[in-house]
Formats: structure tokens, sequence, C-alpha cells
């Protein structure tokens, strides 16, 4: 963007002026974080047992659907949208397929049963798709001879989706990373009648190593081991990869797409907002919560100082909406 002073530089033109003061601070504000934009992610446990704390991710905890319930009253009080679920699945219920995460009684559809009930349509409610939390080898697809295979994966993220947007899903997310699943989730939605539920695609999903602790949290790292992502997922050295990811998502069918994680891509997602101008998600994910919650816990950082400046960053870059574990604790502080 071009700029034409015409008054000219200092000293007409003093930049100091409009921050001057803090009211002045606010009229010249360019963008503001509301806790509209958040989206809340939730881990839920089976069975009705207290909460557990995720040890990776201080002041975040596991909840069976009773707390979570409670937990999501308490975002619908502070002006939350919406709340994105994961479970943590157990052990025994994980297989080479991942066959539970097509069962409709599984703890997702479970949980959403019990929110739409609670809550009508008042709250948005994002389910993931993916097959990790279900995998016995913790990758999002099947595997075959060592390969985590495509459409036939796709396959079973479809049926996963009609499940979840039969149990009460808003939106549905599909975090996998397999090529064609949102133009045949589209399809498969459509063909059940559930042409209104949305999808946010993660387009750009990032093979990152910023996933630890959510990986801890769910129950899934021990399953991955040593192995990665790294035929899916993209690789951090790519920019106009995102855009075609983007694009191809757009074309077949996507509602909101998503960059992921969030501080160390905020380039891409600027550039998907101002190539495509369409909704635009980023998840700040549980990597980035860890180092800042790490350090406000050592005194190095100020918590809410920081929390609140890399929401705002987000924003300025070009999100949204943001899904982030500080997604309470910000909408009650922007409250306050
Ligand atoms: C599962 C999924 C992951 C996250 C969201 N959905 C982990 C992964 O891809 O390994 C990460 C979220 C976070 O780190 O906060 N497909």
């Amino acid at each position: 963007m071009a700029f034409s002073f015409s008054r000219g530089p200092y000293p007409s033109t003093r930049l100091r002026r409009t921050r001057g003061q803090a009211w002045a601070r606010e009229l010249v504000c360019e963008h503001r974080l509301t806790p509209q934009d958040l989206i809340w992610p939730l881990f839920v446990l089976p069975g009705k047992t207290a909460a557990e704390p995720i040890a990776s991710l201080p002041g975040v905890h596991r909840h069976c659907i009773d707390d979570i319930l409670k937990q999501i009253e308490a975002a619908v009080a502070a002006g939350i949208p919406a709340v994105a679920l994961f479970p943590v699945t157990p052990a025994d219920l994980k297989s080479d397929d991942g066959d539970e995460a097509t069962n409709p009684d599984n703890l997702i559809c479970t949980a959403a049963r019990a929110i739409r009930e609670r809550f009508g349509d008042s709250i948005g409610l994002v389910c993931d798709v993916a097959l990790d939390p279900y995998t016995t080898h913790g990758q999002d697809g099947l595997l075959r001879q060592g390969q985590v295979v495509n459409d036939e994966t796709v396959a079973v993220l479809c049926r996963q989706s009609v499940l979840q947007a039969e149990a009460g899903a808003s939106i549905i997310a599909p975090s996998d990373m397999m090529d064609g699943r949102i133009g045949a989730i589209r399809r498969a939605l459509d063909a059940a009648g559930h042409e209104r539920v949305m999808i946010m695609s993660y387009a750009a999903k990032y093979a990152s190593a910023f996933y630890g602790p959510f990986r801890d949290a769910v129950g899934s790292a021990g399953n991955l081991g040593k192995g990665d992502k790294k035929t899916y997922q993209m690789q951090p050295s790519s920019s106009d990869e995102a855009m075609h990811e983007v694009a191809l998502d757009l074309q077949e069918g996507a509602d909101i797409v998503m960059v992921k994680p969030g501080l160390p891509y905020l380039d891409i997602v600027r550039r998907i907002k101002s190539e495509f101008a369409v909704p635009t998600a980023v998840y700040q994910v549980s990597g980035e919560y860890a180092m800042l919650a790490a350090a406000a816990e050592r005194g190095w950082l100020d918590r809410q100082a920081c929390m609140l400046e890399s929401l705002l960053a987000f924003r300025r870059a070009g999100a949204d909406m943001i899904l982030t574990y500080f997604a309470l604790e910000a909408a009650q502080a922007l409250a306050s």
C-alpha cells in the first residue's frame, strides 16, 4: 500500500500524537479481540470421573461429559460462540483401523448429543474428524503396509463426519490432511441431509513439533511413538503450497479454512485472508499455550498480557476466529 503525505513529514506529522492518551489509542485502534472471536477446545473423558490435569498443558484439564456441560455453561456466559471437542479414548477401545471413530455411541457422539440436548442451538459445536484418537498407531488415517492410505481413509472419515453431524455437531473439522476429503465429506453430509452443517477445514496444517502436549492430552503420543505425520501434514517451509491447499478445500466446499499452528504461521494467515477473503480460522496449538504457560509459571512472562497480545496478533494477521486453550480465560479477562 502506498502512503501519500499531504501534510509532510516531521514535525507536521507526529505519530505519537494519537498515542498520547488511552482514549485516543482506542479511537485509532485498528484491530480488536472479543470473546466472540474465540473457539474453546475441550478434552472429553469417558465415564463420570473427576477432572484430570494435563501436565504439559498447565491449567487445562480433561473433563467427563457432566463437567464438559458446566464448562460450556461458563463459555456461553462469557460470550464464546463455539467449543471444539477432542476425545480421550481408553486404550482398550483403540484398534489398528480405529473402528471406534465410527461407533455412533462413542465418546464424541455421546458428548455431542448431551451438549445439543442441554444447549440447543445456543453454542456452536466443532467436532474433529481424523482417526488418531482411535488408532493404536496414532496416525490420522488407515495404515496399510506402513503407509497411511488416502482414499480408504477418506471413506472412513465420511462415515465419522455423518455420525458426528447426526449426534449434533454444527461444524465438522477434518484435521487429517488427506487429499480430497473436503469434497467427499461435503457430499456425504449432504446425502445424509446435513447440508446445513458447516465444514471447517484444517486446510494449512503443518507437520509441527508444537502438537506435543495435545498428543499427551488425548493419549496418542505413546501410540505414535517415533512416528511422524510428514506424508500428509505440510512441511513448515511451504507457503505457496498452503494457498494451493486452501484453494482446493474451498473448491471442494469448505466454509471456513484454518491455519495450524498459529503464531509461527501468521504469514500464512495473512496470505489466505488477502488472497481468498474467506472466513479464516487459526489454531493456537497446545505447544504455543504450553510455552506461554510455562514461562508465566516461572514468573518470566506476564500470563494475561502475553495471552491477550498473542491472540490480538492473530486478529491483526487476518484471522476471523481463533481456537485457543486460553478461550475462557481470555473471554473473562476481556470482560473485566
Ligand atoms: C488430530 C489433531 C491434532 C491437533 C488437533 N487435531 C494433533 C495432530 O495432528 O497430531 C493438535 C492440536 C494442538 O496441538 O493443540 N488430528
